[in-house]
């Protein structure tokens, strides 16, 4: 049988796209030995399609997302835009049967479509990269602990903040601390999402949906973030041996509870140890107890590794699908 050609369009060629193309070179031939299909980079959408890409001369480039979405020659819609208006993009491409492989937490966490693919185990929608990059939790939640009741998610889902506080505790100015973050790549220049917790929200909002299947919209985090004002405190418990952090927290009892919070992590706390952007998850769940994991949680390299796992991923279901057609 000829080895099946999967068209891979991509929208978003900024830190993650870019290293994303610049791997995917690489892993095509470890992928097609894998799973027995050719993933070609076939299209690309950006803002500015006249920019100096560096991809293959057969890699149409565009401005049009929606149009690339709605393809019907793409079969793998890989999102890291970051653009809000992502999840009518990847509605568009699943409900046409592309999988759907996105980095946009902010996209799948404001999206009742999306959420409800996730929460339901939509077998086209592949979203590894949109909570703690490198952290392989999203598939290990919705696939691994398929069996389990997660009664709680606690974590520090945001490393910029983590940056930032770990900074000023040592005696650094708030101010100064951010310029760092932003100067070393972590945040951009201006924007306040790791700080005020909407980008940790989002990515607990996910990990929620997925845990307890049902949609979690980011509507329903009670969500209070980090600034100057934490400043005095982060110096206080740090002279104790604590750590002030900005920390995600979701448990069920009779109710759902889901909160981004400044918190005061005793010294002992396995969380009090994250430093620079490594990120932490802990799930409590019924049979297996306590499980944590610890990770690089940004960075263009961190997030291509989840979404080319992503890409492998759909490349197998596609040869699964495949062989169970012909075979019946
Ligand atoms: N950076 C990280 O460490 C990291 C980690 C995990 C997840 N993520 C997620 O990955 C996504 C991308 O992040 P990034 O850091 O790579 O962003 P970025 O460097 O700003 O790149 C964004 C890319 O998307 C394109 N784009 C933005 N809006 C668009 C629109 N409306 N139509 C077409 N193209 C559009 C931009 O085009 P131009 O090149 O023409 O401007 C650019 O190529 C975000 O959802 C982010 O939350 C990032």
């Amino acid at each position: 049988m000829a080895v099946p050609v999967l068209r891979l369009g991509l929208i978003g060629h900024g830190t993650v796209g870019q290293s994303f193309t610049h791997h995917l070179a690489d892993a095509v031939a470890r992928i097609e030995r894998r799973t027995g299909a050719r993933v070609q980079l076939a299209r690309v959408a950006v803002r500015h399609p006249d920019r100096v890409r560096h991809l293959a001369r057969h890699v149409h480039i565009g401005d049009d997302p929606q149009q690339l979405a709605s393809d019907p020659a793409i079969d793998l819609v890989v999102e890291a835009s970051g653009a809000p208006q992502a999840a009518s993009w990847l509605a568009a491409a699943l409900a046409r049967g592309a999988a759907v492989i996105t980095a946009n937490k902010q996209a799948v966490a404001n999206s009742n479509v999306l959420l409800q693919a996730l929460a339901h185990r939509h077998p086209g929608l592949f979203a590894e990269a949109t909570v703690a990059a490198a952290v392989p939790i999203v598939r290990t939640l919705r696939d691994s602990l398929q069996g389990e009741d997660i009664r709680a998610i606690r974590g520090i889902l945001n490393g910029t903040s983590t940056f930032v506080l770990s900074a000023v505790e040592r005696g650094t100015s708030w101010e100064e601390a951010v310029a760092a973050a932003s100067a070393a790549g972590l945040s951009e220049r201006g924007s306040t999402a790791d700080f005020d917790g909407t980008d940790a929200a989002a990515k607990l909002a996910i990990l929620a949906t997925i845990a307890w299947r049902t949609p979690v919209h980011v509507d329903r985090i009670r969500i209070h973030g980090v600034g100057a004002h934490s400043v005095p405190v982060a110096r206080a418990v740090f002279a104790e041996g604590r750590r002030l952090r900005l920390v995600a927290d979701a448990w069920a009892n009779d109710q759902r509870h889901l909160l981004i919070e400044p918190r005061v992590l005793e010294a002992d706390d396995p969380l009090a140890q994250v430093s620079d952007v490594t990120n932490a998850i802990e799930l409590e769940a019924a049979l297996a107890g306590q499980l944590r994991w610890f990770g690089p949680g940004a960075g263009g390299v961190r997030t291509a590794s989840a979404l080319l796992a992503d890409v492998a991923q759909a490349a197998a279901g596609y040869v699964a699908t495949r062989r169970t057609q012909v075979a019946a």
